[in-house]
């Protein structure tokens, strides 16, 4: 079975957050406040900087049009990632599902020049990217426009002083509730269980999710079209072990 980091076993710490409900929170509006680390590495290789310059701008998210309009004519279906990291996971959907209109966000330049190397020529003809906080986009979004909102290993900011830039907060998550379509799907994952608790709390006081978890498996593995992270891997090479949330939107009355 295994551990987290408070050296209680996983499904004590995952099921003890269920039974908590904090307050709701009344802090100032935290989505304003950064909830990412750096913007770019040290040095991106010039290789890198081409790519950006010459493949970034056509798969550029426009917020002055609708996303609709920046996808295929044929494409009904939209999922976001949020914090793509190096695209590993984002392009691994896209070239899976060609039929879905996926949009990454990540503030992270050298994240997103690697996602631009890893994707052939017309492979990310069903990518939009976003870079930078994808709390910006969310107002262009439309009502109950996606089907999946992915957060995949979050920024886990671990000092109790600093939880308020943590991406999962009551607000973030009324936005989640109005862009997500009724039975779309919220997925968490991460290998910090401070934060798993965190996030299992919120969302379960929220009202409009429900978990979908059955029996400890449910969040021990992952489901089954599931792709690894690169931060994933490297918590499962460490020997953490990670847990994997998957919200359902209640459907609107
Ligand atoms: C710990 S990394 C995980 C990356 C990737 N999901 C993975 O699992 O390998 C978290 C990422 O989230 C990004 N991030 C944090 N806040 C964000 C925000 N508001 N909008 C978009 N991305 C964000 C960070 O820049 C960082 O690359």
């Amino acid at each position: 079975m295994g551990k987290n980091q408070l050296g209680g076993s996983l499904e004590e710490g995952v099921l003890s957050a269920v039974h908590k409900t904090p307050d709701a929170d009344k802090s100032p509006d935290s989505r304003f406040l950064r909830s990412f680390g750096r913007r770019h590495g040290k040095t991106l290789r010039a290789q890198r900087k081409g790519l950006l310059k010459e493949k970034l701008p056509a798969v550029t998210l426009d917020l002055e049009r609708t996303v609709q309009e920046q996808f295929a004519p044929t494409t009904r279906t939209f999922w976001l990632e949020i914090g793509f990291g190096g695209g590993e996971h984002l392009v691994a959907q896209a070239r899976a599902h060609r039929d879905v209109g996926l949009i990454g966000c990540e503030p992270y330049i050298d994240g997103v020049a690697k996602l631009l190397a890893q994707a052939d020529e017309g492979e990310l003809d069903n990518v939009r990217i976003h870079a930078d906080d994808a709390r910006q986009i969310f107002p262009a979004i439309p009502k109950a426009a996606l089907e999946r909102i992915f957060v995949l290993f979050p920024d886990p900011w671990p000092k109790v002083r600093h939880h308020k830039r943590r991406i999962i907060q009551d607000r973030v998550l009324d936005d989640f509730a109005r862009m997500l379509a009724d039975g779309g799907e919220l997925r968490f994952a991460s290998d910090h269980m401070g934060y798993v608790r965190w996030t299992l709390a919120h969302v379960m006081r929220h009202g409009d999710f429900e978990w979908i978890a059955q029996r400890p498996t449910d969040w021990r593995a992952p489901p089954a079209d599931w792709v690894r992270t690169r931060y994933e891997q490297k918590a499962l090479k460490r020997g953490d072990a990670c847990v994997y949330l998957r919200f359902r939107r209640k459907p609107r009355t």
